[in-house]
């Protein structure tokens, strides 16, 4: 997959305001971003839901609108909004969406069932999508984009709202898809996720990529290499050598490639309300994004 300039405006905003990017075969690219920043625009560009509005786009070597048909034949989508029918029972769901992909009955069915054992949604089979977790509803998405085996799946914030152990399985699945030489694109506002998953991940704000590298690579380019971050602090300790502060809302973050001089600050805080870890993509999110509010 090939962008160059590619830009999407609505009016006056522009969504997706000239991005350069390559994912190679069997690539997992995570994007991050604030709300608004126009990763789901961008998505939308790819499976030929939006026309472009300047720049190119290829997909599979081929062009998104032009040959949408053969590039979804080998797309899967996981949507940011859930968008099943709620009537329908797990089972049916997929059956139909398997139908309108061109498939035979017969492959449909089966591929319906690999699919709902998969995801460990077999005994939901039958059960009227209404009645399902947020959790199962996220796992039959995903077993829907996988219906006609596609090489390239896409996820938009697949794991938004879900408790920890339903993310974990998620992740697990898409390990296993990567595995089997799946290129994935993800959506995310769940640092650790992209952390797990991505071999690469691309910032952007405001509709253009402002960083982009494999996640540690990342983090030990533009961070030290420790983190003492503290909370209710009235009154901040005075500036030693070696140690780089910033106020990110209302926390104090302590920055060092020397632990001991943190730990040593550490424990000269008046608040326990304080934890001193590894620098994470998080704090090379909020470095590059800035801490406020954009919207
Ligand atoms: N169909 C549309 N018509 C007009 N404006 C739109 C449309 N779709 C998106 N936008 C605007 O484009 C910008 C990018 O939106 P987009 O949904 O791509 O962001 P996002 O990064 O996916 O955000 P989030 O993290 O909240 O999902 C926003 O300002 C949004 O309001
Ligand atoms: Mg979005």
């Amino acid at each position: 997959m090939l962008a160059r300039g590619l830009a999407k405006h609505f009016r006056d905003v522009r969504a997706v305001d000239g991005v350069d990017f390559a994912v190679a075969p069997n690539e997992c690219v995570g994007f991050l971003g604030p709300n608004g920043a126009g990763k789901t625009t961008l998505m939308r560009l790819i499976y030929s839901a939006l026309r472009k509005t300047a720049g190119e786009l290829s997909v599979f070597g081929l062009t998104p609108m032009q040959q949408r048909k053969q590039i979804n034949a080998g797309v899967g989508v996981v949507f940011q909004e859930n968008n099943l029918d709620e009537d329908l029972n797990a089972a049916e769901c997929l059956l139909i969406h398997a139908l309108y992909c061109g498939l035979s009955f017969r492959t449909a069915r089966r591929r319906a069932a690999e699919l709902l054992e998969w995801m460990a949604l077999s005994p939901k089979a039958r059960s009227t999508i209404r009645t399902l977790s947020g959790g199962m509803v996220r796992r039959l998405m995903i077993a829907r984009a996988l219906l006609h085996s596609p090489r390239l799946l896409i996820l938009d914030e697949p794991t938004t709202g879900l408790d920890p152990q339903v993310r974990h399985t998620i992740w697990a699945a898409l390990r296993e898809l990567k595995r089997q030489g799946m290129t994935i694109l993800l959506t995310t506002h769940y640092m650790e996720e992209a952390q797990q998953l991505s071999d690469r991940v691309l910032i952007m704000d405001r509709g253009r990529i402002i960083l982009s590298g494999p996640p540690n690579e990342l983090i030990g380019q533009h961070l030290e290499r420790y983190v003492l971050q503290a909370s209710g602090l009235t009154e901040v300790p005075a500036a030693t050598d070696g140690i780089r502060h910033e106020r990110a809302g209302d926390a104090d973050c302590f920055y060092s490639n020397a632990e001991p001089l943190l730990q040593a600050l550490y424990d000269r805080l008046p608040t326990r309300s304080a934890v001193l870890r590894h620098a994470n993509l998080e704090d090379v999110f909020l470095k590059f994004t800035g801490r406020g509010l954009h919207e």
